[in-house]
């Protein structure tokens, strides 16, 4: 079923008159039908347009059933059948008689001015019979009149009220199940309105959703490009500018030894900045690998912390520390998990003052399933992963604040950070490397104060 055509019914549907049977309950007209010929007596069959039979209500009968055995008796009745059931009364009826000397009755079943079907009633007798009519006697020899008799009486008052009956109950159901059917159909067009708008609604946001992935994609290609092109020319101005403070090109006063140094120290943070975003552009087009294997996580804490030690002494911050022994290891990058810690650390570093302290820790933790509340993980056996803790007594980050900082350029105060200088890169590297480790990285309060970093990994054998 082609999309657009979801629901069967279009505007155009609504205007026709439906067939007989799309109307009514089969069921229904088989019990209003059967319930008459019972009350008359005679047999009522009621067909469609098509001459399909539609509800049956044939009362047995003791002649018909004798004719049935003759064998030119009963070919000559079916051909008399199948010529009344091709009758399409001209006007409201048409009677037909037999050659059993009985009669049938055609009635067109119209609704709206539209031929539904015909009912046929019969056979039946006008007069008690008097004798076996001839044609029928030389068909079947020896037929005794009482069976002839048998067949219901129906004098002309009593088929026009039969007639009358019968018309007015179609009637009646075939309005009521008219009715039901436009309802019907008029909810289904209107939901189906609704749903070719939701769609129309649906291919624009698809569109502009393109549109936003195309941009953020040259956003990317345009990062990454100019943060290479920026590495070439920098690389010669920190190589110079170590070359001239070493002395190779002829000593230097003090001031222009300090000028140099500066030239040096900037230079070497705006390659740090020019690093980061390459890396952001690499980890956001997928292009930065991250190659997993059984990692220890001791030595790569350790190079991180002895890494910001000399600063961290420098500020009067204490920075320590915790391991348990044997840790397994982690299934992961050395290279950039040391990179985690070290943008964790510095953030630490950079956001605590003087006589705080940042503690680096490292548990082993069951992997909880959060959506899992129905108590089911109690009884699998759950994962471990590695669980690395940076918590710090800083400033802290208020906890609205604490989603946010992983997305790129963000800072929570741009005035206090931008005392402590950054970019607002370093989280979003965090974030998105530990997510290729299909880790996890959370932000909790620190007692009294501070704030607490929490890393998630797998394990390399869980
Ligand atoms: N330990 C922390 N304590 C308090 N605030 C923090 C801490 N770590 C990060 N933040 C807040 O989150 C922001 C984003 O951190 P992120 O590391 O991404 O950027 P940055 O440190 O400002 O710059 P960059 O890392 O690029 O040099 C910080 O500017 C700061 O507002
Ligand atoms: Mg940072």
């Amino acid at each position: 079923m082609s999309q657009d055509r979801l629901f069967p019914v279009e505007p155009a549907d609504l205007e026709e008159t439906p067939r007989l049977e799309h109307l009514v309950d089969r069921k229904g007209l088989a019990e209003l039908v059967g319930s008459l010929a019972q009350m008359s007596g005679v047999s009522i069959r009621l067909f469609n347009t098509e001459g399909t039979l539609l509800a049956d209500g044939s009362l047995d009968s003791p002649l018909l059933r004798r004719l049935e055995g003759v064998p030119a008796a009963r070919a000559a009745l079916s051909r008399e059948i199948v010529q009344i059931k091709r009758i399409d009364p001209a006007g409201r009826a048409e009677r037909c008689s037999s050659l059993t000397g009985a009669f049938y009755q055609v009635i067109a079943v119209d609704y709206d001015h539209r031929r539904m079907g015909r009912a046929i009633v019969g056979p039946f007798l006008e007069h008690p019979p008097s004798q076996v009519p001839p044609g029928l006697a030389a068909l079947a020899p020896d037929l005794p009149l009482d069976l002839l008799a048998s067949l219901p009486l129906l004098p002309p008052e009593r088929v026009a009220s039969l007639e009358a009956h019968l018309r007015s109950s179609l009637d009646l159901i075939l309005f009521a199940g008219h009715k039901s059917l436009l309802t019907s159909q008029m909810h289904l067009a209107s939901i189906s309105a609704n749903y070719r708008e939701l769609q129309d609604r649906n291919a624009r946001l698809q569109q502009a959703y393109d549109r936003l992935r195309e941009l953020d994609r040259l956003k990317s290609n345009f990062l990454a490009t100019v943060s290479h092109e920026l590495r070439t020319p920098l690389t010669s101005i920190i190589g110079y500018s170590e070359m001239l403070t070493e002395g190779i090109a002829g000593s230097l006063t003090e001031e222009q030894h300090e000028f140099i140094q500066t030239i040096h120290e900037k230079g070497e943070q705006l390659l740090q900045l020019i690093k980061n975003l390459l890396d952001l552009t690499k980890l956001e087009s997928g292009t930065l690998s991250v190659q997993r294997a059984p990692t220890p996580i001791e030595p790569v804490l350790r190079q991180v912390v002895s890494t910001f030690l000399p600063a961290a002494r420098k500020k009067g911050v204490v920075l320590e520390l915790i391991l348990p022994p044997d840790l397994p290891p982690v299934l992961g990058d050395g290279e950039r998990l040391r990179q985690v810690f070290l943008n964790l650390t510095e953030n630490a570093l950079k956001f605590t003052p003087v006589s705080g302290l940042i503690r680096l820790s490292a548990t082993l933790v069951s992997a909880e399933d959060p959506e899992d509340d129905d108590g089911f993980a109690l009884l699998a056996p759950s994962a471990e992963q590695l669980e690395v803790r940076v918590a710090d007594s800083g400033i802290g980050i208020p906890e609205a604040e604490r989603s946010k900082v992983f997305d790129a350029f963000y800072q929570v105060d741009s005035s206090s950070t931008r005392e402590v200088g950054g970019t607002g890169l370093g989280l979003s590297i965090v974030k998105r490397i530990v997510d290729a480790h299909e880790g996890s990285v959370c932000i909790e309060a620190n007692q009294p104060r501070g704030a607490v970093f929490v890393v998630r990994l797998p394990l390399a054998s869980p």
